[in-house]
């Protein structure tokens, strides 16, 4: 089976503060998207990689993948995103040519992603799972609340789930192709990841085991751990 990675990158990265849209953001010198667009096609699994750039953007992503160095044996698309991160990989599914059966999506904001991480997803989803993601165990207890009755104000908790059975979620997220596309034609509902959309559908998701250094670049405090992981694999 034939395996594409989408990796929607038209966020604009306003809780990292002021600036370019986070995906063109560097971290040592290089963008954050080129982090992103490597560490995919590090995989030997992955044949073509689809950049989904800012609406307004194609144009400065497609002139970034020409002068960055990537490896030859893989293809690169650029298509221009939507207003949700799920529009985003839709239009990115769209792109995508008939022979690519398994799909990876990526967060362009998760750039240090290690290989190992990406291969063993794609591994599962080629056993036979039809949506795979990489979990870690969380180091905080969660509470669900209730929203406050002042903005700012206190927030009621009204449950803590058993942290054991809780896992905080990364990608690559990988999918059998099919059911990822019947997954965007069914469920209309705003996610924050890709995987929930195969829930709704009473699919099974499983989840493999994480990295940490498959952390999401959000907030400023991000890039300082993103640039110090990147000094000490010295790139
Ligand atoms: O905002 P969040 O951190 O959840 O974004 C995750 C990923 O989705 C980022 O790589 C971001 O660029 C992408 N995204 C997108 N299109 C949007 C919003 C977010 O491709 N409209």
């Amino acid at each position: 089976p034939r395996t594409a990675a989408v990796i929607p990158a038209a966020g604009r990265g306003v809780r990292l503060g002021p600036g370019a849209p986070k995906a063109l953001r560097t971290l040592n010198g290089t963008p954050m998207l080129i982090h992103a667009v490597r560490a995919l096609a590090a995989s030997r699994a992955v044949s073509l990689v689809v950049v989904v750039a800012p609406p307004d953007g194609a144009a400065e992503v497609k002139s970034l993948l020409d002068v960055h160095a990537l490896p030859e044996r893989t293809d690169f698309l650029v298509v221009p995103g939507g207003e949700s991160r799920q529009e985003s990989v839709k239009l990115g599914l769209d792109a995508l040519p008939p022979e690519y059966d398994i799909v990876l999506v990526h967060d362009a904001a998760r750039p240090l992603v290690p290989v190992d991480t990406v291969d063993a997803v794609i591994d599962a989803v080629r056993e036979g799972a039809v949506a795979v993601v990489p979990a870690l165990p969380l180091a905080d207890t969660v509470k669900e609340v209730e929203p406050a009755a002042t903005p700012g104000g206190p927030e009621p908790v009204v449950a803590t789930p058993e942290r054991a059975r809780l896992r905080a979620v990364q990608t690559p997220q990988g999918f059998d192709r099919a059911t990822l596309v019947r997954a965007h034609e069914t469920v209309t509902d705003n996610v924050t990841d890709d995987a929930s959309m195969i829930e709704q559908l009473g699919e099974t998701v499983v989840a493999v085991p994480g990295h940490e250094e498959a952390f999401k670049v959000t907030r400023p405090l991000d890039l300082v751990l993103a640039e110090a992981v990147l000094a000490r694999r010295r790139l």
